[in-house]
């Protein structure tokens, strides 16, 4: 089925492509070549190198699943900000999935994954381009799983949008209406509205505000989640004082 979403910016220029190695490197090539305007959105059915967050491989069953990249130019005004860009996508994302699944528990687990009843169903790598200090570009690139079944497989804490309903999903009307979702969030950070999008992205985290475990230089830490900097880094409070983690450096325990 033809993906027309209806949208300002996000997917106006839409490419598909049956197999690539990651939607991110094409993206980012074209973006490189001048080649690919804002909101210019890459699709693919199958990835044969798609990579996770922290080099990890985010591996896909080839047509079950989502896989697409978004090209971004520099939103001047976020530019003391870089971590805005990952909030408002992050939040848009959340934001489909838990309409979707109104009746399940659906969390942001920081930085950028989405998380139903405890287990990953999205991911985000959002890739920049600079030359010297100076943004030119972002390529965020989103994996979605729709009708890939994890359940038989519980080495890997993951699950799907069909696994939760119970039905097969049409792919091509779940991106339509994602890319819209999106693009209501992108226009609300390119018009600098964005106060609502730190609170409701610190509000909507995996265990905010609560007591949480986390594993930090091989211990178990315990600290209740404040939320995240502009540089993208999670706020902890222990003993009324609170400390700011890298990503990489910290990691959550989910129960
Ligand atoms: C993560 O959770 O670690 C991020 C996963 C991002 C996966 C998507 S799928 C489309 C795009 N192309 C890639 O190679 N990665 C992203």
């Amino acid at each position: 089925a033809k993906v027309k979403p209806n949208t300002q910016i996000i997917g106006q220029n839409l490419v598909y492509f049956a197999r690539l190695d990651s939607t991110n490197n094409l993206a980012m090539e074209l973006f490189k070549n001048n080649m690919a305007e804002n909101g210019t959105v890459i699709y693919t059915d199958q990835q044969t190198k798609g990579r996770g967050q922290m080099q990890k491989e985010w591996i896909s069953q080839p047509f079950e699943n989502l896989m697409f990249s978004i090209v971004l130019k520099p939103v001047t005004n976020i530019s003391t900000s870089p971590f805005l860009l990952n909030k408002s996508i992050t939040l848009a994302v959340y934001n489909f999935i838990s309409e979707k699944l109104k009746h399940e528990d659906v969390k942001i687990k920081w930085p950028n994954d989405i998380m139903v009843n405890s287990k990953k169903i999205a991911g985000i790598l959002v890739e920049n381009s600079y030359s010297g200090h100076q943004l030119n570009g972002s390529i965020v690139g989103i994996g979605v799983n729709i009708n890939q079944s994890f359940e038989e497989n519980d080495t890997i804490n993951a699950t799907s949008m069909c696994e939760q309903l119970n039905e097969v999903l049409d792919k091509s009307l779940i991106l339509e209406k994602l890319l819209e979702t999106i693009d209501w969030y992108y226009l609300k950070l390119i018009n600098s509205d964005t106060e609502f999008i730190n609170v409701d992205y610190a509000l909507n985290l995996l265990g905010f505000g609560q007591e949480s475990e986390f594993i930090y230089e091989d211990k178990v830490l315990k600290a209740k989640i404040i939320g995240c900097d502009d540089d993208g880094r999670l706020i902890l409070r222990k003993n009324k004082v609170d400390d700011i983690y890298l990503h990489g450096e910290i990691k959550q325990v989910i129960k």
